[in-house]
Parts: C-alpha cells; structure tokens; sequence
C-alpha cells in the first residue's frame, strides 16, 4: 500500500458535517443498520466492489465518528480525497496480509443508512469464517462474474447463507461491463440460479447487473443496461427492509442475562429482548420452571417504559415474587417456548480437532451454559453438490446433522424461528477454544418419553447391605505400565477385607461390551463413555468397582467423574515413561507399533494425556506392584 492507509481517517466532505456537527451526528445515530456480507470466489471482484461501495459512499468509520464527536473542531480538517484503484489495492492487499483473521468488518455510512460489511475470503477451508460472517448478517450480496455464471463457489455460500438463516439475498451479476453488458448473458445466470435457489426453498431474491469496477448500477442506474428495471445496488442496500422489524411481530420471548437485586424491595429480571413487544400487565411465564406470574415494571438507564420491543435491553419486574434466574427464558404466557434436553441439529465444525461422538463439550445457548454430547452424525452434506453422505464424525469445515443431548431441559426455539435461542456454540472443556457453531431443527421427544423408574431398593440400600461405601478406582496409564496388574493386586486385597468388589479391564471388556470398537479417538472416546456408565451402574449396586483402562484423553475421565457421587470416583495415575513400558513390552505391541504394523498406538501416533492432580500418583519406577496396591488399598480404606 502507498502513503494512503486505510486505518488513517478518510472522509469526505458532508454539508451537514460543514455546518453543523451535532445535527450530523444526530442524523446518523438515528439511521437503521444493515449488515451484510459479501460472498464469491477470489476473481468475482468482491474487493473491487466493497472498494465501491466505500468509496461511493460517504466513508465515514466508526472511530472516526468518535473522533468527530471528541474533537468537532477537527472537521476542518477532513475532505482528503483518495484514489480509487489504491483503495481497492488496499482491501485486496489487507485481506491477503490478514487470511487468518476471521472476518474483516467494514464500516461505511449513507445519507439513509449505516452499514457493516463482513468481507470473508471464498474458498471451502474458510467455511468457519463464512459461518461467522453470516451469523450476524441481515443480507448477502452474492457475487457472480458474468463470463463463468453460477459455480460450485456460488451454490456453497447460497447454502450457507440459506443455512445461518439471511432471508435478503442479492444476486450481484458482476463484470458485465466484459459481456458487453448482454442481457441474454445476465437473464441466463438469473435462471440459473433461480432453478438452484428453489431447491433450497428460497424463494425470494434481488438479481442486479453490475461492473463493480466501472461503477454500473453501484449507486446509481447505469446507462448500459437500460433493459435492466430494477435498483442500484446501493438504492437496494439502503431500503430493503432490516430484519428488525420483523422480529418485533413474533411472540415475546428474552433469554435473562442476569437477576438485578441491588436490596430487598426491587427484583428485576434482565436481557436483551429477542423478539415480541411486552408491556407492563402482560402475562408471562418463565420456562423451562413454567412459572407464570405478570409483568410489572420494564424498567430500564432512562426511566419506566410503557412499551419494549426486540432489540431493547430491559430489566422486567413481576407481579409475584416466582424463580427465575440467568439462562431463563421469558416468555409471553400463552405462546411459551420447547423445553427439552434433546434436538436434532445441524453443526458447522470449527476445530482443527475432528469432532468426538460422545465426549462432553460446553454447549452455549441464549444466555447459558450447559454440557452436552454429541451423537455420530447422521449424515455430512457435501456443501458443493449438497449431496448427503455418510460419515462417522466430522472435521474441520464439515457440516453435518446430528443429536445433541444436553445434561438438562433447556428453552429453546428452532434456529429458523429465533437465532438466538434456536443457535449455539460448542466449546472444548479442556482448551476453551470454540470448536462448532450450531442450528437446532428440532427437540426429540425420546428422551422425554423415558422417563426414569425410581425402584424401591435403591443404592444406599445396596451399599449398607454390603457394608462399604462404593467407590471407583480408575486406573489411567500407558499401554503395559502396569495398571492391569496393580488392579488384580488391589482387588485381592480387597477381596480379603471382605469388600464387595469388580474389576473391568480394558482388554476383557473390548472382548465383549465393546468389542465392536477399535483404537480411533472417537472408538476410545466411547470405550470410555460406556465403561463408565456400567462403572456408575456397579457403584448404584453398592460395589467398589476397579477399572484399568488407558483412558488417554483427559475430558472422558473428567467426564465420567462428573457421573459419580462427590468424593466417589478416585483417580490413579499409573506412570510409567514411554521407554520403560517399551521395555517392557509385555504383549509385544510396542514393537509392532514401532514397526508400523499397529496404528493408533498410545504414546506412538495416539496421545496419552496425563492427570493433572490424580487423587494418587503412583510411580511405577520406585514402587513394586504389591506396593502400589498397598498405597491404594490405604487411601481408600485409611
Ligand atoms: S483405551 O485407550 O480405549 O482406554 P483400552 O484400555 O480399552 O484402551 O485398551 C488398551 C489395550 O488394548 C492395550 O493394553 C493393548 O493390549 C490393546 N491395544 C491394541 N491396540 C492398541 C492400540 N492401538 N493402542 C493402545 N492399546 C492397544
């Protein structure tokens, strides 16, 4: 880039920022906002035509705007023109520097509206960063060069923009300045995509000729295409109708940020509105409790409303003193949102890390947190052809349709209703990073249907009868560092206290349970799942179960404490370094691993990731077998 920066203020010359500065900046807080993304391949001329629509606008970025408002007498200032082409050599520039940046938002203003553009790059591995674009875009000018028509680019940004829920769509023919502006050109990419468009159901949207490059039908109607009928681009951009106002006729639903109780006399119940109107004396009911009670006040910085629609942040106040807390949802009474704790939904997978059918991730909703798993998916789409396909996870930029079931009831809505409570992400327990972003369908009514059968006998019944207190011992630890062993010596010692007890070790189960499963992170993951739901089952029976399992990965173990009884569920890390268990190499496995005869080997070309605070630690190197069991049999029963 030359001397001209982009980040430096540019602006042009406005009358009424001449004259008047206030009465500016009052116009233009007023304007509604349109966000928009753009979409198409590196050579359709997005850079060029968001150069455009910057440059024709009046380009006004929002620090500039606080700058203005900190320093009006700087408005004396402005007026630097700037080059065309070295603005478009800067975006193009930008965008390449900055590839892995997620998305690049851009800031422009109109007389009539302002406007932030999400400029995401084209190519099928930056699907997460479309995703991300889209999620908060009301509108997505697509983009087509003239000379190719509708390519594989164009039907995969349709459907994800389809997917994350944009209702505007515009279909911008561009370069048609290199067709000679041929109408027969445009009409046939028009159909084109209207026959492809249908069969996604979309029904709706705006196809206008453009030259991003020569300004044709950018901000004003060209004189080359007189068969063309309908608006500039930028006449478009600054009247299609914003979303907003829609939301405003669905039924009041707000997800409860937060519980305002600064003393006694005043509880109010705070969020942004995510659609409906409310006012005080409307009925409303909070779920998933389903709770009703009557709005009292809507209480907000500048004073009692009488009236509040989607979009405002409110704290509301109820008639009745009823249970309500953060991730909450408030809705109007008689038209209540689902509760559930399992829907079919369609995931954008983010992470470098292929997805794990059954491990636990942070699922966040509306404005709370749960845990939740994931099923095997029921099938991938292949987002060029929109073919479905079958497939057993899913990896980076995947999508595909899945169960998710959540460790309790959750209000929601499906995403196409409200995506806010009908859309979520997925984050790692362990590293925090966001690993999916996701859409739900639809609630299932399985897990609904079986209900949980409360029996007689229960488990302290069966522990008391024992006359232990049940317990997990869990062995974690390399291939061959000893856990079977040590677990055979714990449970003789045992045995000879009189405890009730049972030993699962991984070889033998794999021989049974689960012997349809093999060495892949998502066959361990699930290995994992299952032994430590048979664990819990043992523990309801009163027994002190032992496991030797290598358990490589932290959040299963971590996961299946958290299904145990506090306390109940002890950690025992069997550490023996790589080499040695190599040297050891009771089975033989490691020499096959070595030999590239075994895949998949822990501590090969698989992870093993060890304990962070194990409630015992034990040292394979300084301790025998008998003294290891000795330390365990002592912690457990001191
Ligand atoms: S886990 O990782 O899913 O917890 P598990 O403890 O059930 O593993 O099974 C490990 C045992 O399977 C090892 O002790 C070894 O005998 C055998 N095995 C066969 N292939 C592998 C492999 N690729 N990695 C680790 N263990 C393997």
């Amino acid at each position: 880039m030359s001397e001209t920066s982009l980040n430096e203020p540019i602006y042009k010359t406005d009358a009424l920022i001449a004259e008047d500065i206030d009465a500016y900046l009052d116009v233009h807080q007023h304007k509604t906002m349109l966000r928009f993304i753009t979409c198409g391949s590196v050579d359709d001329g997005k850079s060029t035509l968001i150069g455009r629509l910057l440059y024709d606008s009046k380009m006004i970025f929002e620090d500039q705007l606080a700058a203005l408002e900190a320093d009006s007498k700087r408005v004396g200032t402005q007026g630097q023109e700037i080059d065309f082409a070295l603005l478009v050599d800067g975006l193009a520039a930008e965008r390449e520097q900055g590839i892995t940046i997620d998305v690049a938002y851009r800031f422009f203003a109109t007389e009539k509206r302002k406007f932030i553009v999400a400029d995401t790059p084209g190519h099928e591995q930056y699907t997460r960063n479309m995703v991300t674009g889209a999620s908060t875009a009301d509108l997505a000018v697509i983009l087509i060069d003239a000379r190719k028509g509708v390519l594989t680019q164009t039907r995969r940004h349709t459907y994800l923009c389809h997917l994350l829920g944009i209702k505007n769509i515009v279909l911008a023919v561009n370069k048609m300045d290199l067709v000679d502006y041929d109408q027969s050109i445009f009409n046939r990419i028009l159909m084109s995509y209207r026959a492809f468009a249908s069969e996604l159901g979309i029904t709706h949207f705006t196809a206008i000729p453009i030259s991003g490059f020569k300004g044709d039908n950018i901000t004003t109607l060209s004189e080359n295409t007189p068969w063309y009928h309908g608006v500039s681009l930028m006449e478009h951009l600054e009247t299609v109708e914003v979303a907003d106002s829609a939301a405003a006729q669905k039924p009041f639903r707000m997800a409860v940020q937060w519980v305002n109780r600064p003393n006694l006399d005043f509880r109010g119940f705070s969020g942004q509105i995510s659609s409906g109107v409310i006012r005080p004396g409307d009925a409303v009911r909070v779920l998933p409790s389903g709770k009703t009670s009557t709005v009292s006040r809507i209480v907000t910085m500048d004073g009692d409303l009488d009236e509040a629609l989607a979009g405002q942040s409110v704290t509301l106040c109820f008639a009745d003193e009823i249970d309500c807390s953060r991730g909450d949802v408030i809705t109007i009474a008689d038209d209540p949102v689902e509760c559930a704790d399992q829907f079919e939904a369609t995931l954008v997978w983010m992470d470098e890390a292929e997805m794990l059918p059954g491990r636990a991730y942070w699922l966040k909703i509306g404005t709370q947190t749960v845990s939740a798993t994931l099923s095997v998916p029921k099938y991938q789409v292949n987002v060029n052809s929109m073919e479905q396909l079958a497939a057993r996870t899913l990896d980076l930029n995947a999508i595909g349709v899945l169960t998710v079931t959540t460790d309790r009831h959750i209000p929601f809505t499906p995403y196409a209703d409200n995506h806010d409570l009908g859309g979520f992400i997925l984050i790692d327990k362990i590293s925090n990073a966001t690993v999916a972003a996701g859409m739900i369908r639809f609630s299932l009514r399985r897990a609904d249907n079986v209900h949980w059968q409360a029996t007689d006998i229960g488990r302290a019944h069966h522990a008391t009868l024992k006359n232990q207190k049940p317990a997990v011992l869990w062995l974690t630890g390399l291939s061959g560092a000893g856990k079977s062993t040590i677990a055979n010596k714990v449970e003789q010692r045992l045995a000879r206290m009189n405890r009730h007890t049972f030993l699962l070790d991984g070889d033998n189960v794999r021989h049974g349970l689960n012997k349809d499963l093999g060495f892949t992170d998502a066959d361990r993951v699930e290995n994992i799942r299952r032994v430590g739901e048979v664990a819990k089952l043992m523990t309801d029976a009163g027994l002190i179960v032992i496991t030797a399992f290598i358990s490589p990965f932290r959040a299963e173990r971590d996961m299946v404490r958290q299904m145990m009884q506090p306390g109940e569920f002890i950690e025992i890390h069997v550490n023996t370094p790589l080499d040695e268990a190599e040297k050891r190499d009771v089975k033989g496995l490691y020499k096959k691993a070595r030999s590239g005869q075994l895949k998949n080997f822990t501590g090969i070309d698989s992870p093993y990731e060890a304990p962070e605070s194990p409630e015992i630690h034990i040292d394979t190197t300084a301790l025998t077998a008998d003294e290891a069991a000795d330390a365990i049999v002592a912690h457990l029963i001191p």
